[in-house]
Parts: C-alpha cells; structure tokens; sequence
C-alpha cells in the first residue's frame, strides 16, 4: 500500500524528486510524532508545509535535512540515502534554517555568515577571497550589510532573522528549508524575505519552508504540504488544495476562500473557528 502511495508521489512529482521521504516514522525519545510518512520534494519550486501548531512542521523539516533521524523508513536527497551520507556532503547540498536558532554569545553577524561557508573549507582549502565574495553578497540579499560588525545577539528578532537566512544562502547550496524564515517580520519585512526567496527560486533552487500565513504559503508556493497530527493530509498546487473544507478539516477554522485581486491565487478569509457542535 505505502508502495502504491509512494508511486502515485513520484509519478506526479517526477523522478527527479530533490528529497523523498519514504515510510517516515520518527519522534523524540520514543514518543512518535510522524508515523509511516510519505512526502516528495519537486526540483525547482517552492514547496511550502502549513498544519496546525505541534503537527510535526518542524520534525518533519529536521527530519528532511537528518538533524534528526528516523526510527523507520528512510529519506533520499537526490536519490541518495541520506543516512549514509557525510554531514559535510549534507551540507553542501542542502541548507537549513531552523525555526529557532542561538547564535553564540558576541558572535558577530559577519563571522556568523562565514560560518555558512564552512561545509566548503578544509585543511587544504582554507578560507579565500570567493569565500569572502559569497559572503558578502549573502549579507547583501538579505539587508544586513551594514550590520557586519554588530554581535548578532544584540539584534531585533527581524535582523537576526535576516541574517540567519543571510548564513544559510553563505552555504550556497541550491536545496534550502526554512523554517518559518518570516517569524518576527513585520508585514513588509516579511513580503522582502518571500520575494528574496522567490528570486532564489526563479534563479533555480529548490525550497521548502514552513510558513504560519496561509495567504502568503498560498501566494508563494507552487506546491503545498498539508500537515495535520504528523501526517499528510493534502499536497498540491494552492489553487488546488486551498479550500474550505481543506481549511475546516486541518485546522478547524471555519473561512471563505475567494480569488486574490492581488494575484491569481485562492485568497483565506477566516470567518472563526469552528466549536463544537457549531
Ligand atoms: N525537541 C523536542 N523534544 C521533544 N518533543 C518535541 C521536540 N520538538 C518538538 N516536539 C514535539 O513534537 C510535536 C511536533 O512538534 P513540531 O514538529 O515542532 O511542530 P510544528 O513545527 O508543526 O509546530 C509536538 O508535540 C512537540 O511538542
Ligand atoms: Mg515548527
């Protein structure tokens, strides 16, 4: 059975698939958050996963990038186990924005970034000025340029923010997940990070990320993941899987969908949260 699901997967997806997982069963500690999950990841779209809070975002986006593993089934990255792959191979492919991150005390934004470049440095292949160049135009993508010398944990939530993402686009990889990338944004703050994301996308990367704001996952997605209590409840075009009964059923919020005036895509307007009985 979780073969047949898994074809009907790939075969919409492509064989091309970035990151599969196949038969996902995973937890903290042994309790299980995710059990026998099946997901693909398409090459150059932005994938976008939204569930309620606790449904497993997260666990699933560490899981995707083998921070954490799996007590069953298994995860590929480009058809590769990523089990059995070197972390530095990891980490060259795929970069990863977690939801909350802690920079060490005093670190410096700018020495933050550079640490984006480690998974390409070596004994023999120390740091060097192409280093220096990526580095530079990550804090530029993303704003942050000028506050190079500041330690990152004196920054707003919306600068940190900013320059986490600058540290992972340091990595340069074309595969990346954030989670969450747009948690302390003010509204403008926020549309800056998607179009800074979307850019990316035009410029072929692959995303995934995990966003709380329905309207904006449905606006900057091609692809959505509807999660609820650690399993896929819906995947697709937002044009597609954006519906009311879709918004009733994962999140039990009762809403009107209508097209966006500002877009082609389906616009969320909540009307409450369904009680019970009502
Ligand atoms: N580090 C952890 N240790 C133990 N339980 C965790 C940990 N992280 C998340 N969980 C639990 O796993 C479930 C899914 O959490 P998470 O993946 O963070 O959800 P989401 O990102 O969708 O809000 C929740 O019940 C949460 O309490
Ligand atoms: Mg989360």
């Amino acid at each position: 059975m979780v073969a047949q699901d898994m074809t009907e997967i790939e075969s919409t997806v492509g064989q091309a698939a970035r990151l599969t997982a196949r038969d996902v069963t995973v937890g903290y500690g042994g309790r299980t958050v995710i059990e026998g999950l099946d997901v693909a990841i398409p090459p150059g779209v932005i994938t976008t996963i939204i569930g309620p809070n606790g449904c497993g975002k997260s666990t699933l986006l560490r899981t995707l990038s083998r921070l954490l593993k799996p007590v069953g089934g298994t995860v590929l990255l480009d058809g590769d186990d990523i089990a059995r792959l070197r972390t530095r191979d990891v980490a060259k492919k795929l970069g990863l924005l977690p939801q909350a991150p802690v920079a060490p005390e005093g670190l410096t934004v700018a020495d933050l970034v550079a640490r984006g470049r480690h998974p390409h440095q070596s004994w023999l292949r120390q740091w060097s000025s192409d280093d220096a160049d990526v580095v530079g135009r990550a804090l530029a993508m993303t704003g942050v340029a000028d506050l190079a010398d500041r330690p990152v944990d004196e920054l707003s939530g919306g600068q940190r923010q900013r320059v986490w993402i600058s540290m992972t686009l340091a990595q340069g990889t074309d595969l990346l997940l954030l989670d969450e990338p747009t948690t302390y944004l003010d509204l403008a703050h926020a549309i800056d990070v998607l179009d800074l994301v979307d850019d990316l996308h035009e410029s072929g990367c692959t995303v995934v990320m995990v966003l709380h704001d329905l309207n904006l996952a449905a606006r900057y997605s091609d692809n959505l993941v509807v999660m609820k209590e650690g399993a896929v409840l819906a995947q697709g075009h937002p044009r597609e899987v954006v519906t009311a009964e879709l918004l009733q059923e994962a999140f039990g919020l009762r809403a009107m969908v209508i097209d966006d005036p500002a877009g082609d895509r389906p616009l969320i307007v909540p009307i409450g949260r369904t009680h019970a009985g009502g």
